[in-house]
This record gives structure tokens, sequence and C-alpha cells, in this order.
């Protein structure tokens, strides 16, 4: 009988705990009555109700713990911070702080990451649409750009011959990891377009691969895939490595690392099914520690997190502004926010506890947002105490693309604080009537 290989144990701290019943948690009893030392109401009375809060602290911590997760187990990591996911200048600069490079996917997100000072060699460059003129600025300023179709191939190679010289490039890839597969972005592995995709280039003379990407899928709380990307990546390079004798400086590893909040398909809850930075990094980590590398030399793990560092250090206060009962005789509530602040709902259910003491007699209550359209439901089903008009509810973990992809829809957009050692910062103001009109024009006209 043939001997198994030798495989390095290894201790992974598991992230369930906690008490489980039917529904997955206990009843949401203990109100949130202070966030970050502040009084839920003194907040909303000082800078506005619906309100997004940031903890710093627990951002500079996520940080930190996931770096650590991977740096330990892959010497040559670095983390750039996924713009898309939540870009207001505050977040993205904490980050940069703390040693995050930034992963942008437009030329808008290109601008913020340079007016923060991240220099250019700090900043990968994704996404299938890019124009021409971001291109050329992000090969001048030595940035990392990853290609996604042959068209943009052509438009780069283009520049190669306007500059005058070879370009160094990464190529985005994508494999059948997932049901349905992410098959729009890059060039598929499996079927052999990627294969066909770096022999063009070689064979074009005029960009040099030095790259590979992929980008699993968003929420991904299933570590497997993450080691199948892996396995898949360090294969495909050593084919092409072998073929052409392509050298990589990078690989990368995308983004799609799970927050804490609870999926609407979900059976448990989020806080006992999201895997660690850990469980990730082991997952990846020595997987790409047995590639083959040129000259023995590690190439720069690159991974581009989002929602695993944004979404648990925001939290929302939002006020109460009406009770019903449905002719089912359900109890709903109705919040002064909705789904144009918080489109996540699309894909979670959000938990909230009562800002106040609200007794500890629990009923199943529809969570309504307050638009005037019949789909902004919060929470369709979740245990609340009694709350009544004018109270609190706090929504925690909702910093992940909420912000970025807000609408600006029958009401003002909110303010966002930031809370640090007892500070508080104001890093976006509530929007104005004036702000929302101000690039409209009335002609004369149709003034009546
Ligand atoms: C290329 C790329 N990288 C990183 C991310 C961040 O993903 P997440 O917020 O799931 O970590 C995304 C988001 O979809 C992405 O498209």
């Amino acid at each position: 009988m043939e001997k198994k290989p030798y495989v390095k144990p290894t201790i992974v701290r598991h992230a369930s705990g906690g008490i489980l019943n039917k529904f997955g948690r206990p009843p949401q009893t203990v109100p949130t009555k202070r966030i970050e030392g502040y009084a839920v109401e003194e907040l909303a009375a000082e800078y506005g109700s619906p309100l997004f809060i940031l903890s710093v602290r627990e951002l500079r911590q996520k940080y930190r713990d996931m770096n650590r997760a991977f740096r330990s187990r892959y010497p040559n990591f670095q983390i750039s911070y996924s713009y898309k996911t939540n870009y207001l200048k505050s977040v993205c600069a904490i980050l940069h702080q703390e040693g995050a490079w930034a992963e942008v996917v437009s030329g808008f997100e290109y601008d913020i990451a340079e007016n923060l000072g991240v220099p250019g060699n700090q900043i990968i460059f994704n996404g299938p649409y890019k124009t021409r003129d971001e291109l050329k600025k992000a090969f001048a300023a030595k940035s990392m750009v990853n290609i996604d179709n042959y068209d943009e191939m052509q438009v780069i190679e283009d520049i190669a011959d306007e500059l005058g010289e070879v370009l160094e490039v990464g190529v985005r890839i994508n494999m059948d990891l997932n049901d349905p597969p992410w098959h729009k972005f890059g060039f598929n592995v499996e079927s052999g377009q990627a294969y066909e995709a770096v022999k063009r280039m070689v064979a074009g003379g005029k960009l040099k691969v030095v790259g590979l990407h992929i980008h699993t899928g968003t929420y991904v709380d299933d570590v497997s895939v993450y080691s199948r990307a892996a396995e898949g990546m360090v294969r495909f390079y050593s084919q092409v490595h072998e073929r052409w004798g392509v050298n990589l400086k990078y690989w990368d590893l995308g983004g799609g690392y799970a927050s804490q909040n609870t999926l609407h398909w979900a059976y448990l809850p989020g806080e006992q099914t999201c895997p660690t930075f850990d469980q990730y990094a082991q997952a990846i980590c020595p997987i790409l520690m047995e590639g083959n590398f040129a000259n023995g030399k590690l190439p720069r793990l690159f991974i581009e997190p989002g929602r695993a560092l944004v979404d648990e250090p925001f939290s929302m206060i939002t006020r109460i502004v009406a009770q019903k009962r449905l002719p089912t005789g359900a109890r709903a509530v109705v919040l002064d926010t909705g789904m144009n602040m918080l489109s996540s709902v699309q894909w979670y259910r959000y938990q909230m506890q009562s800002g106040q003491d609200s007794g500890t007699t629990v009923e199943d209550t529809i969570i309504y947002g307050g638009l005037c359209m019949n789909i902004d439901v919060v929470n369709p089903s979740i245990s609340l105490p009694p709350v009544r008009r004018e109270e609190f509810l706090v929504i925690p973990h909702v910093g992940a693309y909420n912000l970025s992809q807000s609408w600006q829809f029958i009401y003002l957009r909110p303010a966002v604080i930031a809370i640090e050692e007892g500070k508080v910062h104001v890093i976006k103001r509530a929007e104005t009537r004036e702000y929302v009109q101000e690039f409209e024009e009335l002609p004369e006209d149709f003034n009546f």
C-alpha cells in the first residue's frame, strides 16, 4: 500500500460558539444603548438619524488581524483594499495608514487613491472597463494593471507602441469554482482561454506577463474555494512558466472573504459560519508556497479584501417612525432608513437591536424601510422586544457596499461619523437638497 504524503499538522481556531437554538441565535433582547461609549440617542440628536458610525479601533484591528494571518504564513504578502466596498476617504486613509495598498476598478476610484497620496506602484487597477486614458495614466504611474479581455489587451498594446516600451501586465483569470461560475471577468482557465491569452501576449512581444489575478466571488464562506483557486493558480503558472518562461512578480487571490452578517438563505447565523482569517490564510498560503518559483523567489501575494475589513466596524442608528399590524396579525415596524442606504438587504438578513431598554418579551417583527416602495424590507422576520415611534434600532455590520452603492431617492443621504479613542469625527456630512440639485438646470423657458 502506498504511503500517504506527509501533511504539516496545523491548529486552526474555529469561529463558531455561543448558544444555538432553532433560529440559530438567542432573541435580541439585550439593547445596544451605547456605541463606542456614546449614547445612541445623543449621537442621533447631534448628528441626525439615520446615522452611520465607524469604530476606527475595530477597523484597524480587522486589518491587523487579517494581515497577521496571511503574513505569518506567506512572507511576501500585501493587502490591497478593495475601494469599491467603501471608498469614503477616511476609510481608505485609515487602511493606508495601517499599510494597505489600493485596489481600484475605475478611473474614479483610481483618482481617489491618487488624491489620498497612494503611490502609483501601490495601486492595483482591475475591472472590465478601463478607458485608454486611464490605462495610460496607470502605466505611467507604474500601477499593476490586470487585463480583463482581448479588447483591453489591444488598447494596452497600442499604449506600449506609443510609449515605445514593453509594458508589464497582469492577467485576470477565472476558473470553474462556484455555481454559477464567475466567467464574466478575465479569461477562463479550464476552456484554455487563459492559456491562449498569455500565448497571444507573448507572441505580440509588447506585453510582459508578470502577474496573475483571480477573484472568485463575494461572501465566499467556503474556504475550499480559495484552496482550489490557489491550486489552479499554481498549475496555470507552472504551465506558462514552462512554456514561455513567464516569471511572476505577483499573484493576486482577489477578495470575497465573508463577514459575520447572515445571508438570507443561510441556515445558521453568519457569526457562527464566517471563517476566521486564519482559516482563509491556511486554505491559501501553504498551497502557494508549494509553487514553482523562478530562482526560489516568492511572487508577492496580494489579496483584495473589502467586506471582511469594513463590514463589521460600521453600525447604523435608525429611528422608528411607525408601527403597524398587518392583516396577518404580524407586527411591522417602519424605519427612517431603507434599501436606499442599505442595499445589502438584498443579500443579508440584518440583525438589529433596540437602542434603549425595551423589555424582554419578543415578538416576530417585519422591519420595513421608509421608502415608498413595496420591496423596501430591511428584515422580513426578526424577534424584537416592544419598540415605539421615535425610539431607535441599531443595525450592526453595515460597512460594506451600503455607502458606495447608496441611492439618493426621495430622501437625503445621512451623515457618517467615525469614533476613535472617544473622539467623534464627521467623515461625511449629511446631504442637503442644494447639494443634490447642484448640477441641475431649470431653463428660463420652463420656469413658470
Ligand atoms: C476584483 C475584485 N477584488 C476585490 C473585491 C472585493 O470583494 P469583497 O468585498 O467580497 O472582499 C471585488 C468585489 O467584488 C472585486 O471585484
